[in-house]
């Protein structure tokens, strides 16, 4: 199954591919993941992303449709993905359009978590992030909190994106460069809508349901 998961910053994408991807045994794709670890390995790359993400902007297109090009050939992404952040602008959408075609491959659909903006600024105020394997946790800010990931130990940090200029600035980004995007993938009736403002089990069922479903609601 090749899926998109679509959605504001702290929607909750990253939370619910790493649970999908287990579920649906396909691997998860997430390019703010793949641009953060290039930026602590400081590569070329990482050092032209980091400034960018550090104001909230968009990385430009042709590197980051470069970076799909590239991991969707590899041999876990065979039998299908789990996209998360990718594709952000419409550019992206119709490089991506290409890419399938070229590879025989159709996107299967797009899972859009509906989140509305006071729950996000929420969200993005309460995320701490390991620094090992990119889990994302939620804690009432000022409450006394664990200072580890339950995972694998790694220490659990604010994102430097998730200070409240720069998260002010994704979500002025994402209305502007990303949202549109749905328009193109209406069109080819691809979309379906999630409602984002449950738990995260909740939201995982509804997901995993819609999918039950052969007739996306777009
Ligand atoms: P990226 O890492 O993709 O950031 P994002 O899209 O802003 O998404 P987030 O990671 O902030 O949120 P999320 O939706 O994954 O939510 P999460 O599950 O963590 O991109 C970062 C930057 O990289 C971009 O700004 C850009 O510069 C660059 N970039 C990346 N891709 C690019 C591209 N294609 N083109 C150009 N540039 C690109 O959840 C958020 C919080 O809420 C967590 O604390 C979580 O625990 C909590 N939570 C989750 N679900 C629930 C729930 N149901 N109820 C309560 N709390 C919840």
């Amino acid at each position: 199954m090749r899926l998109l998961l679509f959605g504001a910053p702290a929607s909750g994408k990253g939370t619910q591919a790493d649970r999908l991807s287990e579920r649906l045994g396909v691997p998860q794709v997430a390019t703010g993941n793949i641009l953060r670890a290039q930026v602590a390995l400081r590569t070329e790359l990482g050092v032209r992303a980091a400034a960018l993400m550090e104001r909230g902007d968009l990385v430009p297109d042709e590197l980051m449709i470069e970076i799909i090009r590239v991991r969707l050939r590899q041999p876990d992404c065979t039998e299908g993905f789990l996209l998360d952040g990718f594709p952000r602008t419409v550019a992206q959408a119709e490089a991506l359009d290409r890419l399938a075609q070229a590879m025989a491959i159709r996107i299967d659909r797009v899972l859009y978590l509906k989140v509305p903006d006071d729950e996000l600024v929420r969200r993005i105020s309460g995320r701490l992030t390991c620094a090992i394997c990119n889990r994302s946790y939620f804690f009432d800010p000022g409450r006394p909190h664990p200072e580890a990931c339950e995972e694998d130990g790694g220490l659990l940090l604010v994102r430097e994106d998730d200070r409240p200029e720069t998260a002010r600035r994704r979500i002025s980004v994402y209305v502007e460069n990303t949202l549109p995007i749905l328009v193109h993938y209406r069109d080819q009736s691809l979309v379906t809508e999630i409602d984002g403002l449950a738990s995260v089990d909740e939201v995982t069922d509804r997901i995993l349901s819609s999918l039950r479903s052969p007739h996306p609601a777009s």
